[in-house]
């Protein structure tokens, strides 16, 4: 039996596990800060940094305690080094050196958006590598060729804003809370779409060809605000979440079939934070069971958004490759950070 700790505090999220043999969830604790930072329609690095000194301790100490273990059961700590706020991520960083120095237990540093994808192993049987690995979240609107533990090639990537800050920015410019996506989510399943209305907003990156494979979702925020403009009184809200959702993730089965053609990898892993999203999640179910795909997401809703879970089960598989790292390993805000170390 091998029991890791996952350390996860790369932006918004602060989040301790303990997994059993990168398979078994034994205990997850997650502090969102979502509510400080509303106000600011964002995260504030300096205040997501100090909110993660805060709590870390007191929800690593939880989730011993929940698990009936000691830090001298645990074979590995793994931990969140890059991307992310670096302030944030030297927090959990300075965690893991501590607990390290003072049990020696040998620490793993995981890639965010990779565990994303990992945390599949939570839920299934993993299938056979290569997978697509179909990342959506608040930074990342990308799709990897995910060919083994700690090897990801980038096939397509955003050229301006990620899926989720575009829920965020029309959240915005609708009046509606921040984080946008669960309101959007919500006002765009009660509209009732009259049979044949057109949608207002074009069809996104319609000139790119089977080749081209990209995400833009700038246009449709300014779309949506020359929409918002038509209108003297309240606009409907409703209809627009919904247009905008239903545009926003055309894209994404559109890209997905590409790259499945592309790539003729017909194992499709898709995580993140937006993948928390209803429609999404059956539009992705109806696309895989039309064209015969194998389709995993996060069942569990907490396994969309950061948590430490997904970072000890990616530290399990490093761990038995022997990715171990000293005590002076570095963080880094860039996401190809294994490439420049
Ligand atoms: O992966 P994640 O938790 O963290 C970051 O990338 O920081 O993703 C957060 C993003 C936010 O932009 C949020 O609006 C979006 O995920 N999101 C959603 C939903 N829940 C969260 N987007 C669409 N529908 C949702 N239900």
């Amino acid at each position: 039996m091998v029991y890791g700790l996952g350390i996860e505090s790369s932006c918004d999220e602060t989040s301790i596990a303990i997994v059993k043999d990168g398979k078994e969830l034994v205990s997850l604790k997650v502090y969102s800060q979502i509510e400080t930072h509303s106000p600011y329609r964002g995260v504030v690095p300096e205040i997501a940094s100090r909110a993660h000194l805060e709590k870390i301790n007191s929800l690593l100490a939880v989730c011993l305690q929940e698990s009936k273990l000691q830090f001298s059961d645990l074979k590995y700590i793994a931990v969140t080094g890059y991307p992310g706020l670096v302030g944030s991520l030297m927090i959990g960083a300075q965690l893991a050196r501590c607990i390290s120095l003072v049990y020696s237990i040998p620490i793993v540093v995981v890639n965010h958006l990779e565990a994303h994808l990992a945390v599949i192993a939570l839920e299934n049987e993993l299938p056979a590598f290569p997978w697509l690995g179909v990342l959506l979240s608040g930074g990342n609107s990308s799709i990897y060729i995910y060919k083994g533990f700690g090897n990801l090639e980038l096939l397509a990537d955003t050229q301006d804003d990620s899926l989720g800050e575009a829920f965020d920015k029309v959240s915005a410019v609708l009046d509606l809370p921040y984080p946008g996506g669960p309101v959007i989510e919500k006002r765009a399943s009660s509209y009732e779409r009259p049979a044949g209305e057109k949608s207002p907003f074009p069809k996104l990156l319609k000139e790119d060809g089977p080749d081209k494979i990209r995400f833009s979702y700038s246009g449709l925020k300014t779309a949506v605000l020359y929409y918002l403009k038509t209108f003297i009184e309240a606009p409907p809200v409703e209809k627009i979440s919904y247009y905008f959702q239903k545009t926003a993730f055309e894209l994404v089965v559109r890209n997905i079939g590409k790259a499945v053609e592309k790539t003729k990898i017909r194992t499709i892993v898709a995580a993140g934070g937006v993948l928390a999203n209803e429609t999404l999640r059956s539009q992705l179910s109806l696309e895989a069971k039309t064209h015969s795909l194998q389709l995993y997401y996060p069942q569990k809703k907490i396994y969309c958004t950061d948590n430490g879970a997904m970072v000890a089960c990616l530290g399990y598989y490093l761990w038995k490759e022997n990715k171990i790292v000293g005590l002076d390993f570095k963080v880094s805000p860039k996401r190809n950070f294994e490439q420049i170390i």
